[in-house]
């Protein structure tokens, strides 16, 4: 995972990369380092721990230089600790460099160095790949920017890297393979590196994205220049951002997650906007639309996707067999590549990923790839690997999601799959217009829905308040909020460290129920709709056996209500949709419950927003 932020230009570059750094934080929170160079040297600072102990370790010191790169970490290998916190130098001291990936053979390939008379001094593989390019350096002489390639060469695994060097204060290298890169174009010859566009967008739009397997070199006197590792010359494609700095702030909140729950009704609309119309009951979706011949004669949809988005996936399941009568396998992305799986040409392959950049996932589409399916990309992040590996796609237009646990990056996917789903139904012709209209209507008002949910804010916080100590929890639901229950579990595992896990409710006789006794809280969704009475005979089980309900149910009801031991009310929808409202009242309940366990609830412990290791 990890962040990687660089600098070359006319300003100084420390206060660049410690704000890099903190935006791009959660991306990994082991270690955070910086390396500047200044006079002829390059000063290397680094901890164990966050980026604010990493400006407590400088103790008020500010590195000079106009060159510099710095790094959040993810440890992969080696524990976290100052000496495998980032950068790492070289053997000589000349050179600096930050890695986000894994060398896969680092260990052949720091065998052969130390019988070269290399010594390391941390256990990373990043630090074997150092000192692989400087002792090609000092055997063939050439200048950094062919030594990097030519180690690259070399390397199996992933990475994205930035080196400087002490001697060339005017210079970094950057290179890409499978984990990503930005360089952003200042004016007044600054040049800025990113591992994705957050450190970069206050100083520049003009950004390149750069491919697997390109080194760039940026040079204050000659600019940019990109080549392959097979030394063929690129030329750099500049794009401009669309992303606001505004949109990466807290906006007034104390925590980005609580901002992102409440950004829902907002960010649902967005996923609508110019796609949906109301008046007339259409979906355009261009995605969709041109390739419309593949999504009719469809032989299967596979869905591949990890975590909340596998969630998502699984709601999208439901929807599509339901309304566009196309059978969907929903996979783990990690498990689907490893299984060499059947998959035919006429398979469209949906990849959801908010980060676009998850590695288990992007594996899994190259393999759909190569087996000549479709694939189709459901992204938060634009411009992110996935949404450029696959042959089509929708955005979500959540908006930068930097809260750890996903939350409305969920309502966004689940939207765009709600859209999708019904596009590909109209042209199937397996939906009636009647019902097409309703469900259009009814997704319509479901940000409005939303919002009513949120009003719930402060029951959620009460009921948060007697189950916060709670050891175990379950979460019930059937049809397409058995996800959801899965969701609301994932969430209260992450952030507040509760062991939680979601099940079908009417799986629970088969073997959790053993579990339940008056310590037990058991959330259940007991929305109205056809699998209703079904799930009231399950809440009874749990009653029967002392354990502690806390249903969500639809306004009005009154059977669930005189059960439970807490209910909370959302407003009633089509039961297709009933999972873009069902979810929120559980991400208040794992915030709120993180909150008071006083746990980090925007970076919890072990964990990476953007997961770019298998
Ligand atoms: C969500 O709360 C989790 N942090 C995690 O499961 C996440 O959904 C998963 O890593 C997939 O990420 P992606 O959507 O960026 O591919
Ligand atoms: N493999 C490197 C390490 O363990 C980089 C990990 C990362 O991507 O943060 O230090």
């Amino acid at each position: 995972m990890c962040g990687i932020v660089g600098y070359l230009g006319t300003g100084q570059a420390y206060p660049i990369l410690i704000k890099g750094l903190k935006r791009l934080e959660y991306r990994g929170y082991d270690s955070a380092g910086v390396a500047l160079v200044n006079q002829g040297s390059v000063d290397i600072h680094k901890c164990k721990g966050k980026v604010s102990d990493l400006e407590d370790h400088l103790n008020g010191v500010i590195p000079e230089g106009t060159l510099g790169i710095g790094h959040t970490r993810w440890a992969t290998h080696g524990p976290p600790n100052d000496i495998n916190a980032h950068p790492h130098a070289s053997g000589n001291g000349d050179l600096a460099m930050i890695h986000n990936g894994i060398i896969e053979n680092y260990a052949t390939i720091k065998e052969t160095l130390e019988n070269r008379g290399h010594v390391f001094v941390s256990d990373t593989d990043t630090e074997v790949l150092i000192h692989l390019i400087e002792d090609i350096q000092s055997k063939t002489s050439v200048d950094l920017f062919e030594a990097v390639r030519l180690a690259l060469a070399e390397v199996v695994g992933a990475y994205a890297i930035v080196v400087i060097d002490k001697k060339n204060p005017d210079r970094m290298i950057a290179a890409k393979k499978s984990s990503p890169l930005v360089i952003g174009v200042g004016s007044d010859g600054d040049y800025y590196i990113g591992s994705d566009a957050t450190p970069i967008v206050e100083y520049t739009k003009n950004v390149v994205y750069m491919e697997d397997e390109e080194v760039a070199l940026i040079d204050r006197n000659t600019g940019l220049k990109i080549v392959t590792i097979q030394n063929k010359e690129k030329v750099p494609y500049i794009q401009e951002l669309e992303i606001q700095l505004e949109t990466l702030e807290k906006g007034g909140y104390d925590y980005f997650m609580h901002k992102e729950i409440y950004e829902q009704p907002r960010s649902i609309i967005d996923c609508f906007r110019g796609r949906m119309n109301v008046q007339q009951g259409t979906i355009r979706m261009s995605g969709i639309d041109d390739h419309a011949e593949k999504w009719i004669n469809a032989r299967r949809v596979i869905i591949v996707a990890c975590g909340t988005s596998w969630h998502a996936g699984l709601v999208a399941e439901y929807l599509f067999e339901d309304i566009a009568r196309l059978p969907v396998e929903v996979e783990y992305a990690s498990e689907f590549r490893y299984r060499n799986p059947i998959i035919y040409e006429d398979d469209i392959v949906v990849a959801i990923s908010q980060s676009g950049e998850t590695a288990d996932t992007l594996a899994a589409i190259e393999m759909a790839k190569e087996h000549g399916a479709h694939i189709f990309g459901v992204c938060n992040v634009v411009g992110s690997t996935i949404s450029r590996t696959t042959h089509s796609g929708a955005y979500t237009h959540a908006g930068p999601e930097i809260g750890v646990a996903s939350t409305k990056a969920f309502t966004a996917q689940v939207t765009v799959l709600t859209l999708m789903a019904l596009s590909v139904a109209q042209k199937r012709g397996t939906i009636s217009d009647a019902r097409l209209h309703r469900l259009i209507a009814e997704l319509n008002s479901i940000p409005d829905k939303v919002e009513e949910v949120l009003k719930t804010n402060d029951q959620v916080e009460y009921i948060s308040d007697i189950y916060k100590n709670a050891g175990n929890a379950l979460y019930l639901g059937r049809g397409s909020s058995f996800p959801v229950a899965l969701e609301g579990a994932l969430k209260l595992k992450e952030i507040s460290y509760i062991h939680a896990e979601g099940y079908p409710a009417a799986e629970m006789k088969h073997g959790p129920i053993a579990l339940i006794d008056e310590e037990m809280p058991v959330f259940v969704i007991a929305t109205q709709g056809q699998s209703y009475e079904k799930v009231v005979s399950n809440i009874q089980e749990v009653k029967a056996r002392k354990g502690k309900i806390i249903a969500i149910v639809t306004e009005g009801d009154k059977t669930v209500k005189a059960m439970a031991d807490h209910s909370i009310e959302i407003p009633k929808t089509d039961e297709s949709l009933v999972p873009l409202v069902s979810v929120i009242p559980f991400q208040l309940l794992s915030f709120h419950i993180a909150v008071m366990r006083g746990c980090n609830v925007d970076q919890p412990r072990n964990l990476a927003k953007s997961v770019t290791v298998e």
